[in-house]
């Protein structure tokens, strides 16, 4: 079975800031979506990326990832820019994975442990984490309504891998109010498992992020 990745990176990065689009926000001299391409292509599993680039970036975006990765015009959710990008993978790609841009540090191991489980049989594979802040859920006025169990609470990143053909029909319903690509597989009631994720694999989402990943960055070079 043949792996490709897709990786939205059409966002605009407004809880960062900055001006420049997120995905092209150099970190340590090279843009984050750089960063998280090689990451997916060292896989020795992953044989295609495409990338959903912000639609006025896709020939500069082309050019920084060179001719090996497809590189496509994202939309103004995040789903409609994974949907264009699950379109254009080939046909005999039966399983994908789909990783944030803003994810930079995401180590191989990762990419690997998703793809390897998806191989393995599980329809629909996710990386989390133990959260380690109590949440709670809240009414449209701000008043606490219930405290879920922290300890059964987890924390999603990405890549998420799935089998390709569910992927397509939970696409199908994306009108659903969901965060990531595993809550409209959910909705079809196909079982979703958790393996471990990774402290580095965290989003850049705001400007504190950023601070950490240039430090992680700079301490991994020393
Ligand atoms: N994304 C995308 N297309 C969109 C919105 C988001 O491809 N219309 C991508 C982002 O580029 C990012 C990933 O989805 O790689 C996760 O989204 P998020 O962290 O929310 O990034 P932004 O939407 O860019 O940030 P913000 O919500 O702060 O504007
Ligand atoms: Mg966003």
């Amino acid at each position: 079975t043949r792996v490709g990745a897709v990786v939205p990176a059409a966002g605009r990065g407004e809880r960062l800031g900055g001006g420049t689009p997120k995905a092209l926000r150099p970190l340590a001299g090279r843009p984050m979506l750089l960063r998280a391409v090689e990451t997916l292509l060292a896989s020795a599993h992953v044989t295609q990326v495409v990338v959903a680039a912000p639609p006025t970036l896709v020939d500069v975006v082309g050019q920084i990832l060179g001719p090996g990765v497809c590189v496509v015009p994202g939309g103004g959710e995040r789903v409609d820019s994974v949907r264009t990008a699950l379109d254009a993978l080939d046909d005999d790609i039966g399983v994908v994975l789909v990783h944030d841009a803003a994810r930079p540090l995401t180590p191989a191991t990762l990419v690997d442990a998703v793809a390897t489980a998806v191989l393995a049989g599980h329809p629909a594979v996710i990386p989390v984490l133990p959260v380690t802040d109590t949440v709670k859920e809240i009414d449209a006025d701000g008043r606490v309504v219930r405290t879920p169990r922290r300890d059964m609470l987890r924390a999603v990143q990405t890549p998420q891998g799935f089998r390709r053909d569910i992927l397509r029909t939970a696409y199908a319903n994306r009108d659903l109010p969901v965060t990531d690509d595993a809550g409209l597989v959910e909705a079809l009631g196909v079982p979703v498992t958790t393996i471990p994720g990774a402290e580095e694999a965290f989003k850049v989402t705001r400007p504190v992020d950023l601070v950490l990943a240039e430090a992680l960055l700079a301490d991994s070079l020393a």
